[in-house]
């Protein structure tokens, strides 16, 4: 950030998808100042090891603390899967016990409980946050007596990058993991879309979710507990500067990022070009 007294809240994600829960941050908290920085010139993180999702995502953190960030929303799936955690409790300690780093996968867990009937639930998500069986843990922290299926669609990510959604193609890739996952457990009646780019898929996911079976998209919930943290932690948000600028930086091409980015965003992105 160029303004050294700005303290705008830090949103990271690979690459685009992080974009979907930045929307609904501004929405619901317009006199905040956010950071976007999507590392494009990696992504996607999806079928990368736990090492390399760490190395990556904390470089990027680091990169948000330095431009004024007390406080970092890791907006996807992946890199919360597999390096949140070791973020909050190893590395942070040693940079600044004082910021917070917080993630997806906890906040979208916590709705739950009053969506399922059955406590059959499915996740879908890329091949690393379903690998790293952090949804399943989660799940069994907050409840008992849940049967969790997971289904890792590999497909879905690229189908939204090149914005397919909407064409044939996106709707059998989209139908065959539905049924991939129904098949696998037929009583489930509530499906996490566990990837941050799902949500540009609802409409197509929708079509193909059997009648009675809720689907949960991710946006409007991380936004929802963002809002809540935010009001219970004064400490922190009193050091979040307020003055509604939005700015996005991308790892890669910026004209490529704006481009791809305005899809995800639904609204024009104007980003600048960093080096991690
Ligand atoms: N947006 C990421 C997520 O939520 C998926 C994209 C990627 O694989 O990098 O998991």
């Amino acid at each position: 950030m160029k303004d050294k007294h700005a303290h705008p809240i830090g949103v990271f994600d690979s690459g685009y998808g992080g974009l979907t829960i930045l929307k609904e941050f501004v929405r619901k908290l317009p006199e905040y100042d956010f950071v976007y920085l999507g590392d494009s010139a990696r992504n996607p993180y999806g079928g990368r090891s736990y090492e390399t999702v760490h190395a990556y995502t904390l470089e990027a953190v680091k990169k948000l603390f330095a431009m004024g960030s007390h406080l970092v929303i890791i907006a996807c799936n992946t890199a919360s899967a597999k390096a949140l955690r070791t973020i909050q409790q190893k590395d942070l300690p040693g940079i600044d016990p004082a910021r917070r780093v917080l993630g997806v996968i906890r906040p979208t867990v916590e709705t739950l409980g009053p969506v399922t009937k059955t406590k059959h639930v499915g996740i879908m998500g890329t091949t690393g946050t379903v690998s790293s069986e952090s949804y399943p843990i989660e799940i069994r922290k907050l409840f008992s007596g849940f049967t969790v299926t997971q289904e890792a669609c590999p497909m879905w990510v690229p189908l939204v990058e090149n914005n397919e959604i909407g064409t044939p193609g996106a709707e059998y890739f989209v139908r065959r993991h539905l049924e991939r996952l129904m098949a696998a457990d037929p009583e489930i009646d509530a499906i996490i879309l566990g990837c941050t780019h799902y949500p540009l898929l609802l409409d197509v996911i929708l079509k193909f979710t059997p009648p009675g079976v809720s689907v949960i998209p991710q946006d409007n919930i991380v936004a929802e507990s963002l809002t809540d943290y935010l009001s219970r932690h004064p400490e922190i948000s009193d050091r979040c500067t307020r003055s509604g600028t939005v700015r996005f930086f991308t790892t890669d091409s910026a004209k490529h990022f704006d481009e791809l980015g305005t899809i995800f965003f639904r609204d024009p992105v104007r980003s600048e070009k960093i080096v991690l």
